[in-house]
């Protein structure tokens, strides 16, 4: 997006912010971003984990896992006969969470990967978690249709997205590869891949609170 909103002088800094949000990459993105990530997105995070509510003995997955704030908390709620899958399109990324999660290796797999060809079985997955994620993604339609083939017919989906209004009062998503979209067009998506909104928790406050859409293939 080659918008100009925001003072002259933040600019290049929003530009350089958007364009490691949407793939962390570098020294940067290994030393700084993933940090932030889980210090901002942590408690929304866990918010979707609950929402989630992953069983004993699941096998879960993180798409745009990025800090790997969600990687954790899968893990402890599928137990010790589960199994996490993270998946995220940003080596750096990948090599941050498989340095920090190394003791965990029997119980998660990380994979590069995007959400428009997952590197997933068909109907592998009981609960996925896609945080933050969808924004950077050109092809809903194609993402859309990955996650409903990866899913099981009693599998869950927790798609969570700041709200738009708030996200086009953002200075830092007229940048990089952000997409502003409609709730409604990122539902009528889920829809038309077979996927049904069950619910959407706004944790926050106001308005325009953060979405957790909580979704189901819709023949289950
Ligand atoms: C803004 S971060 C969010 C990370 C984390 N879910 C959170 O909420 O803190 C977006 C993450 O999605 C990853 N990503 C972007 N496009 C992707 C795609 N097409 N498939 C998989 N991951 C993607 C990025 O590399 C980055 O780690």
């Amino acid at each position: 997006m080659g918008s100009t909103k925001g003072p002259i002088v933040a600019r290049p800094l929003l530009n350089v912010l958007a364009g490691q949000l949407g793939r962390p990459h570098g020294v940067l993105g290994r030393l700084f971003i993933g940090n932030l990530l889980n210090a901002h997105n942590g408690g929304t995070i866990t918010a979707a984990v609950t929402a989630l509510a992953p069983q004993t003995g699941d096998i879960a997955a993180d798409v745009g896992f990025g800090g790997g704030a969600g990687l954790r908390p899968l893990l402890n709620r599928v137990g010790p006969n589960g199994r996490v899958e993270g998946i995220d399109i940003s080596q750096a990324m990948l090599h941050r969470a498989d340095a920090r999660f190394r003791h965990d290796r029997d119980r998660l797999r990380l994979q590069t990967g995007s959400l428009t060809g997952l590197p997933l079985g068909d109907a592998s997955i009981d609960g996925m978690l896609c945080i933050n994620t969808i924004y950077f993604v050109a092809d809903l339609g194609k993402a859309f249709d990955e996650i409903a083939r990866v899913l099981a017919p009693s599998g869950r989906l927790v798609l969570g997205m700041a709200d738009p209004d708030w996200m086009a009062k953002n200075p830092v998503t007229a940048f990089g590869e952000f997409r502003i979209r409609p709730l409604a067009t990122i539902t009528d998506g889920l829809a038309a891949a077979g996927l049904q909104v069950a619910n959407d928790i706004r944790p926050g406050d106001g308005g325009d609170a953060f979405h957790l859409l909580v979704a189901r293939q819709k023949s289950s």
